[in-house]
């Protein structure tokens, strides 16, 4: 069966690529955000993951407000990026893993998940740059699965929904008959707010509780609707949901092997954590 190798969960600002583009990973801005992925770099190298399922939010490069589904999965052969608007170039294209993406949408679909297929998909910044940060080369050893949580047009699904969708994408990899070491990269976050009175919000105190509940009482963010969240972490900050569902995916334990906090980068609190089921 499957293995899940454990969970990486990340930031996702834009300005992190334009950053990669002109190399300026060591300038004291940017520093002391890219250091923080060495660790995780090095963790890698022993999981050896063959396909990442990447939780994310598109931003408006795949779907757009007229048509936003909650749930969305690709089953594509090859995903590319494309130009956003933020002076990003594009970078090579990923390959799918197909027969995972059939498998997932086959179990989650009989555990009452209704997900959008795509068989076509662009992926955007939210998965773009979490995977050059862990592949700085981008010669990306891994196969892939995208998996969209909209996170960008209100209502969007509960702390809650997310946890359950999270859990069943960690049963369905475990039961999956492939010899696969599976990583579970879940990107967005933490606290920040782009618009309105409130831009710039920043809750370091809330963030830090919830990095600490991912190992001590994952569930904690579940007591929250998402007003309630997007009023402790921003409008931008609900994209916690990601790193909830992907905390579920690993099961009922998990440890912390690694974290990096830091503000600010753009407009965020920036965060990294990876994480391994004790189960
Ligand atoms: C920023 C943050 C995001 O999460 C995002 O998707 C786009 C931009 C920012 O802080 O600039
Ligand atoms: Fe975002």
């Amino acid at each position: 069966m499957a293995h899940i190798v454990g969970a990486i969960t990340t930031s996702h600002v834009p300005a992190i690529g334009k950053a990669i583009f002109k190399n300026l990973q060591n300038e004291p801005y940017w520093k002391p955000f890219f250091d923080g992925y060495l660790n995780a770099r090095t963790w890698l190298k022993d999981a050896r993951p063959d396909t990442v399922v990447v939780l994310y939010n598109d931003h408006g490069l795949n779907f757009f407000l007229d048509k936003m589904p909650t749930f969305a999965i690709g089953a594509a052969p090859r995903y590319t990026n494309a130009d956003e608007g933020w002076g990003i170039p594009t970078i090579p294209a990923f390959t799918g893993d197909q027969d995972l993406s059939w498998h997932l949408i086959e179990r989650l679909t009989e555990a009452e998940f209704d997900l959008t297929t795509c068989q076509e998909m662009l992926v955007d910044h939210a998965f773009t740059l979490p995977m050059a940060l862990l592949w700085p080369d981008q010669n990306w050893p891994v196969k892939v699965v995208p998996v969209c949580i909209n996170t960008v047009q209100f209502p969007v699904p509960s702390a809650k929904r997310c946890w359950k969708l999270g859990e069943q994408i960690g049963q369905a990899i475990r039961g999956w008959d492939s010899d696969s070491r599976v990583l579970i990269l879940g990107t967005g976050g933490l606290s920040h707010q782009l618009e309105g009175e409130r831009a710039g919000h920043i809750n370091k105190p809330f963030d830090l509780a919830f990095m600490d509940s991912l190992t001590t009482n994952p569930q904690w963010a579940t007591q929250w609707n998402s007003a309630e969240l997007v009023e402790k972490a921003g409008t931008q900050g609900i994209e916690l949901l990601m790193w909830l569902a992907s905390r579920a995916a690993l099961g009922e334990g998990a440890r912390e092997v690694h974290r990096n906090y830091h503000i600010p980068i753009s407009n965020t609190a920036a965060g990294l954590m990876v994480m391994e089921a004790t189960a």
